[in-house]
Formats: C-alpha cells, sequence, structure tokens
C-alpha cells in the first residue's frame, strides 16, 4: 500500500484550483440511471469512489466513457440488481437506489456494511421509498425495494441526527419518476443536494425548493439526457484553506464557491486568520497568533462533519483550550489517536474532543482510518517537525484529488512513497 511522507515544516504559499465536488459527483452519476438517454457530466473528479460508481453503473448495463473530468453516460438498458461484489466498496453505492426504484421500480442492492465513522443507518432513506408505495425487505444481505407504481406522497426526512444528504438524494430520485406530489419535509440543505435537484430539473424533472427543508417534486413520466458542471468541492476548499492556516504564508483556493465554505471561512476567521474572497476565490493568511476555538458541526449551513478532523489538526497547535463537538456522527475521532501520536493533547468525552494546543507536532508514522482523518494528519504533517509517514492512502485517494501534487505546488515538501 502507497504512503505519504511529509517532512514537516515548510510553508506553504501560492494558489491552486478546487476539483469537483465528491459529494456532488457521486448521486448526480447514479441519476444518470433514470434515463436512457445520453448524460455528460463535466468536472467529475479522479477518484477511487467516481470509478467504483461507474464500475456499479457498468455493472447495471450503462455505457459509460471518461475523458479527463467528462463522463459520458448512456443507460439505455438497465439491470436492478447491484451485488455485493459490486457496492461493498463504498458506502455512497446505496444511491442507486433511489434511480433503480424510479426507472425500473424495483431494486436490490448490496446493504452497505459498517463504516468507521460510526453507525451508517438508512432507515430514513428506506422510509422515504415506503411512503412512496415500495415494499422493502432485507434479504442474504441485500436490501430489495419493489413497488408496482410509485405514488407522491408527504415525507418527513429528518432524523435524530438531522437530515440525511443521501437519504434526500435517493428519496428525490425516485419520487422525480412517481405519479403526483411528493414533498419532502426535513430536506437536507447540502449544496450537493441542491446540485442533484439543478442536474434533475434539467433532465425534465420538476423539483421546487432544493436548499430548504420543504422540497416539492411533481413526478413527470420520464426524464431524457442532459449535461451538467458538478459544483467545486467545498469540503477541499476547506482542507486547503485550514492547510493554508496551519502552515501558510498566505494561499489563495480558486475555482470555488465561497458562499458554500463560509462555515469554515467564519471558523478561520474566528481563530484570528486573515480571510478574503471574491466570486470564486478564497484566500486565508496569517494575521498574528491564531487563538483557540469552540465549534459544533451542523448540517449545512453550519460547520461541516467534514471538515471536523481537519479543524481538530489545526487547534491541535492553537495556543489555548478548544472545544470541538461532533454532532453528526458523534463516533467520528478516528483521528484523535494518531494525532495524540504526533503530540497532540486531546481529551474526548463523547463527543467532544478538547483539544489544549501545544507548541509544536513531531513526526511519526501514523495510520489513515477514513477519508477525512487521512486529511487530517497529513494537515498535521505539514507543521510538525520532522517527518511524518500517513499509510493507507487509499483512504486519500477516495475523495481527494491528487491532494499530494496540489500540495506540492503550494510548496509541501510531501511524497508518494508506492509500495
Ligand atoms: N442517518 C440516519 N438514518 C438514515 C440516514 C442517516 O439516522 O437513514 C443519520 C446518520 O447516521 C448521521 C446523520 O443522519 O448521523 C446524517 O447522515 P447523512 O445521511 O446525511 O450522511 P450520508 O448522506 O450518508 C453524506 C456524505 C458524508 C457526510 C454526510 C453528512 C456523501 C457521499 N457522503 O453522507 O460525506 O459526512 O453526508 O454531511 O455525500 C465524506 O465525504 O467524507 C463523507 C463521509
Amino acid at each position: 500500500m502507497d504512503k505519504i511522507r511529509i517532512h514537516g515544516g515548510h510553508p506553504l504559499s501560492g494558489s491552486i484550483k478546487i476539483s469537483g465536488s465528491k459529494n456532488s459527483a457521486l448521486p448526480i452519476l447514479a441519476a444518470t440511471l433514470l434515463t436512457r438517454e445520453p448524460c455528460i457530466i463535466h468536472r467529475v473528479p479522479d477518484l477511487s469512489d467516481t470509478h467504483y460508481m461507474l464500475q456499479i453503473l457498468t455493472h447495471l448495463g450503462a455505457q459509460v466513457e471518461r475523458a479527463s473530468g467528462t463522463v459520458s453516460v448512456m443507460a439505455e438498458k438497465v439491470d436492478s440488481v447491484a451485488p455485493y461484489d459490486v457496492v461493498r466498496k463504498m458506502r455512497a453505492s446505496v444511491c442507486v437506489l433511489g434511480p433503480l426504484l424510479g426507472r425500473c421500480k424495483e431494486a436490490t442492492v448490496s446493504l452497505p456494511g459498517g463504516c468507521v465513522i460510526g453507525d451508517r443507518p438508512i432507515d430514513l432513506h428506506l422510509k422515504g421509498f415506503e411512503a412512496l408505495g415500495a415494499a422493502v425487505r432485507v434479504e442474504g444481505g441485500n436490501i430489495k425495494v419493489f413497488a408496482p407504481k410509485l405514488n407522491g406522497a408527504v415525507i418527513n426526512l429528518r432524523g435524530k441526527f438531522g437530515p440525511t444528504v443521501l437519504g434526500t438524494d435517493n428519496v428525490m430520485m425516485a419520487a422525480v419518476l412517481a405519479e403526483g406530489i411528493t414533498v419532502i419535509e426535513g430536506a437536507a440543505k447540502e449544496p450537493e443536494v441542491v446540485d442533484l435537484a439543478h442536474f434533475l430539473n434539467k433532465m425534465g424533472g420538476k423539483i421546487e425548493g432544493a436548499g430548504t427543508p420543504r422540497m416539492i417534486i411533481e413526478g413527470v413520466r420520464e426524464l431524457h439526457g442532459a449535461e451538467h458542471d458538478i459544483i467545486p468541492d467545498r469540503i477541499e476548499a476547506g482542507t486547503f484553506l485550514v492547510a493554508g492556516a496551519i502552515c501558510g504564508k498566505g494561499i489563495t483556493v480558486k475555482r470555488v464557491e465561497p458562499a458554500h465554505v463560509q462555515a469554515v471561512m467564519n471558523a478561520l476567521s474566528s481563530c484570528g486568520f486573515r480571510i478574503e474572497s471574491s466570486p470564486n476565490s478564497i484566500a486565508v493568511a496569517p494575521n498574528g497568533l491564531p487563538t483557540p476555538l469552540e465549534i459544533a458541526t451542523e448540517p449545512y449551513p453550519g460547520f461541516p462533519t467534514d471538515m471536523q478532523a481537519q479543524i481538530c489538526a489545526l487547534l491541535s497547535t492553537t495556543d489555548g483550550t478548544s472545544v470541538v463537538t461532533e454532532n453528526i456522527f458523534p463516533q467520528r475521532y478516528m483521528h484523535v489517536a494518531e494525532l495524540k501520536r504526533m503530540g497532540a493533547r486531546v481529551q474526548l468525552d463523547g463527543p467532544t474532543a478538547v483539544i489544549q494546543g501545544v507548541d509544536q507536532l513531531f513526526g511519526a508514522p501514523v495510520m489513515a482510518s477514513d477519508l477525512r482523518a487521512s486529511a487530517a494528519l497529513v494537515l498535521a504533517g505539514l507543521k510538525a517537525d520532522g517527518i511524518t509517514e500517513v499509510s493507507r492512502v487509499y483512504h486519500i485517494d477516495r475523495g481527494y484529488e491528487h491532494l499530494d501534487e496540489k500540495l506540492g505546488e503550494l510548496g509541501a515538501h510531501i511524497e508518494r512513497v508506492k509500495a
């Protein structure tokens, strides 16, 4: 397995371009199953997760072509069964359930397995499908949903930990081809949900209210092909801003949508960094000594859970006591034990991390456990004294397009060590 080796302590400067959003691309690629006509999707990031999704589409019978960032999919005929072998590598495979149910009125998809960031149930997705008239069965590790006909319904998708992003996507993708009107209450407001709704509307869908907690979907008989540009990845942008903050002289992320990154910009401003944004770019620069922070993750537009690990890395070397509370995935703290191996002082109390900033982190061999935890370890390595080796790099390759190369362009001393 490849490793990423970082010689810490080299300041970052300059600018990089942000890639298309992983969490937008995955459901939008799945949505191409809703039509027999060709769809063309631009700015699909080159990640193992998007490759897995294209493999799933191919397995289901779609013709897929990829030329750099542009993917064409034509799903003239679709098989409705996605077995374990095809879906096991990625939890987001679950988002083919909605389009398959919408198009074929049945779908059998292997249940996603465990996940290090915590229990990841799909009860709300299934509740939504049932409200549309589908029967749901779990058989042999597979989830089977089927309905002679889907009918619009009023569905509340808000769960114990707030709205569900992929659940909202899934129900929207089934409801777009249901008969009548579906109202999703407690819908997720994330920009990726809005991007999917835009794409579905380009395909002939009739969806209103995306980006608000109440979405109204008027079912249509069929959808047609469409062309779409994936929005910039707000989590990649946030991760680079934290990289710039943790050891930057001043860096700029370009090709971003600043409104999507507002919560991260606010957090960095509260820590004392200077943040400047223009319509497509955001700059971060030091501005005296950073100050500690008290912050909690929330559904969009709050501070994203997908940035919690990275902000923990930053606060580990921020003088004073910071408090981070994880409200979406309360067990998402796999990075803490590894940060401690680098000298961080963090105490976990349930969903809360109390971080006592240290003067210096020290390079160490550390192990990536999930995508965002891995990013946090790379950020810590940039700041640390000495050499950090992050193993299990495949986690990073799932969700960051060429992270090591982009950090290298900003001046990081970072290399990929081939196994
Ligand atoms: N939940 C339920 N029941 C459900 C679905 C979710 O209780 O049926 C709970 C979850 O356990 C969690 C909360 O609801 O406590 C929110 O989970 P959500 O369903 O929104 O997560 P997701 O849609 O499976 C997406 C992103 C995650 C991101 C979360 C939260 C994709 C492919 N994944 O997951 O991204 O953390 O939303 O914003 O869009 C990542 O990119 O690293 C990543 C994990």
